[in-house]
Order: structure tokens, then C-alpha cells, then sequence
């Protein structure tokens, strides 16, 4: 019993935090990161994080469909990489949907275009012509050293490079998605929704054999920010900070009306942040398979860390789960993002 934030779970076998395994940026030595996203609130954020962290060198932003229509999430990451002041990195749009199954949307949550009521100016950078899945092979077969990725939508795209290059594989050298929950899910009470989205893409990749971390809602419901983190964006003199707490206030107003509470998780960004902070994201090792079925669990990531069954199985765990995060810490964090942005 050495998790003290999943007590409450209705499990008997409490995985004890175990030593990371995904690999760390350094101020030095910056880690070639390649985020895949759909923009979207959180993914907002997360794609700031890479921008300004210096543990971190953020080679593209692909695009996937996911909380909005994929149009809408290329555009969006265009226009954030331009507010933000990091025009250098390129945008490749993706998938539309989702390798099988119907088409999930999540613009109840984040507004038909992804960013709320927010509108933000154009990008002198245009979209690559090549696509995203493309792109990302370029640029692992271009690096000189393997690169990291990090997910934070429907993993189709994903799926897609592993299956469409596979000789590229040795050239990932992690990846942190944000998905998944070994407790309950958000789409529905079984799943989480960049799972529920694509389910056979997470299928393909977490039976990849690569290193995955999951950065699922067990530990992002813990990455929260409330409406006072709105008076501390305001002091912040940056455009960015304006935007920020904007696209906040959209999240905190329709949780409010939806009578959620007020309190934000801001899942994406932990994905991200786990490659730039050695000790923010305390984790456990799991053997995790992911339902596929049209089933009521379907999108469904079954995580089990009890010793006993995987050896009676012969399974071994694949992947690092997160499961713990100081929220006070993950707060300050973020505005110490938002103050280093223009
Ligand atoms: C995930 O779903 C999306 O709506 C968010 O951007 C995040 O990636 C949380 O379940
Ligand atoms: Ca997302």
C-alpha cells in the first residue's frame, strides 16, 4: 500500500511506484520529442510545455482528429506554435479518424473548433505537405539519435507509422501517451476518451513492444488547476497568458454548468512534462491490453500489476502507469510555462 492517491480504489493488489523508465531531457542534453495531438485545451498546454521547457527539443506537432475535426486541430497547432513564438517547428496533418469504428468527437468539451471561443491569429508557417505520419518518419529516420514521442490524442497516427515503417521502430525511444485509466474512464465508465477513439490503434501500439508510458486519467485527474490560477495568468504581461487563462475559463465555465466542479485536469501536459521532470510522475509497472471490441468496455486500457497473475499468466508488464503527481507543484509549474512565453 505505498500509493496513497489510488487507496481509494476498489482494487486489493496496490502497485507500489516503481523507477521510471522513459527517458529524461536535460538542460544539456535536450530530449528530440515529437508531439501528435489534437488541439484541444489541455493539448493547448501541453504543446507549451514542449516549447518552453529546456529539457526539451520539440521537433514537430502532428495532428490527429480527435477533439475536433482534424482541419480544426492542425490550424489550431499552426496558430499555437505562432503564439507561442516557435513558428520553427512544423505541423503535419494526420488522421481523420479512427483506423476502425465511428467517429468520436469531444466538442462538447472543447467547442467545435477545439479552443473553446478562442480565436487566435494566423500563422505565417503553413501546414507540410507531406502529412503526418510521413513527417515522423522523416524526421526519425533523419535524427541522429532515437526520438521520444508523445501522443496526446487518438493514437491512429501512431498505429499508422509503427505498421507503415516498422524498420523505423529502433527509432523510438519512448512513448509517453496520455490515455487510458487503469480505474475509471471519462467517455465512458469504462474507457478514456483518446482510447475510446481509436481503440485499435492503442491495440497496435501498446502490443508494440516499444517503451510506453501511460499517462492515463489515474494520475491526470490529479493534474488540476482551479479558477485561481486565472489571477495568476493575468499578472503574467504575455499574450500566451491571456490565451491561456481564456481557454481555462472556457473549461471551468462548461464544468461548472455541467455541475462537474470546478477544478481542471490538464491531462495532456503531464504527458509531456514526464520527459522534461524526473520526479513529477510517480509510476508503477503494468501489463496493460486494451479492449477492442465493440463491447460496453470497449476502448477499455485492463491494467494489472498483481504479481501473482502475471506469473501465473507468463505475462510481463509493458509499460510504466502513472499514478501520482503533487497538483500544488503541477499549478506552479504551469505558470511558470505561461511567464516564459511571449
Ligand atoms: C484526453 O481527451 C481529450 O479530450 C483531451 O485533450 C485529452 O487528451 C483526456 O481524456
Ligand atoms: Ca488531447
Amino acid at each position: 500500500m505505498s500509493n496513497p492517491s489510488v487507496l481509494g480504489w476498489p482494487t486489493f493488489h496496490h502497485a507500489k511506484l516503481t523507477p521510471r523508465t522513459a527517458p529524461l531531457g536535460t538542460v544539456a542534453k535536450p530530449l528530440p520529442l515529437i508531439i501528435d495531438s489534437d488541439p484541444g485545451l489541455d493539448d493547448a498546454l501541453a504543446i507549451a510545455c514542449a516549447v518552453v521547457r529546456p529539457e526539451i527539443n520539440l521537433l514537430a506537432v502532428t495532428s490527429v482528429g480527435g477533439n475536433a475535426d482534424v482541419h480544426h486541430c492542425t490550424e489550431n497547432a499552426l496558430r499555437l506554435l505562432h503564439l507561442y513564438g516557435a513558428d520553427d517547428v512544423p505541423v503535419a496533418e494526420g488522421a481523420v479518424g479512427p483506423l476502425t469504428g465511428p467517429l468520436e468527437r469531444a466538442t462538447e468539451v472543447h467547442g467545435e473548433g477545439g479552443l473553446g471561443n478562442t480565436k487566435l491569429p494566423k500563422a505565417p508557417r503553413t501546414v507540410e505537405p507531406e502529412g503526418a505520419v510521413a513527417l515522423m518518419a522523416r524526421l526519425l529516420e533523419a535524427s541522429p539519435e532515437p526520438v521520444a514521442i508523445a501522443p496526446v490524442g487518438p493514437l491512429t497516427n501512431i498505429a499508422l507509422l509503427i505498421r507503415s515503417y516498422p524498420h523505423l521502430s529502433p527509432k523510438i525511444s519512448h512513448i509517453c501517451l496520455m490515455g487510458g485509466s487503469v480505474g475509471e474512464g471519462n467517455s465512458s465508465a469504462s474507457a478514456e476518451f483518446n482510447i475510446y477513439a481509436d481503440p485499435t490503434a492503442a491495440e497496435i501500439v501498446f502490443n508494440s513492444g516499444l517503451p510506453i508510458t501511460m499517462i492515463g486519467l489515474d494520475v491526470t485527474h490529479h493534474a488540476t488547476l482551479d479558477r485561481s490560477i486565472l489571477d495568476r495568468l493575468k499578472t503574467l504581461p504575455g499574450a500566451s497568458a491571456k490565451t491561456a487563462a481564456e481557454l481555462l475559463k472556457f473549461s471551468f465555465d462548461r464544468s461548472a454548468a455541467w455541475g462537474q466542479g470546478e477544478k481542471m485536469a490538464i491531462h495532456d501536459a503531464v504527458a509531456v512534462l514526464h520527459f522534461a521532470i524526473p520526479d513529477l510522475v510517480g509510476v508503477a509497472r503494468y501489463h496493460v491490453v486494451v479492449d477492442a471490441t465493440q463491447g460496453p468496455a470497449r476502448g477499455r486500457t485492463i491494467g494489472d500489476a498483481n504479481p501473482y497473475r502475471l506469473k501465473r499468466d507468463k505475462l510481463e508488464p509493458n509499460c510504466d502507469v502513472g499514478l501520482t503527481i503533487d497538483s500544488q507543484r503541477f499549478a506552479d509549474i504551469m505558470v511558470d510555462i505561461y511567464s516564459k512565453l511571449p
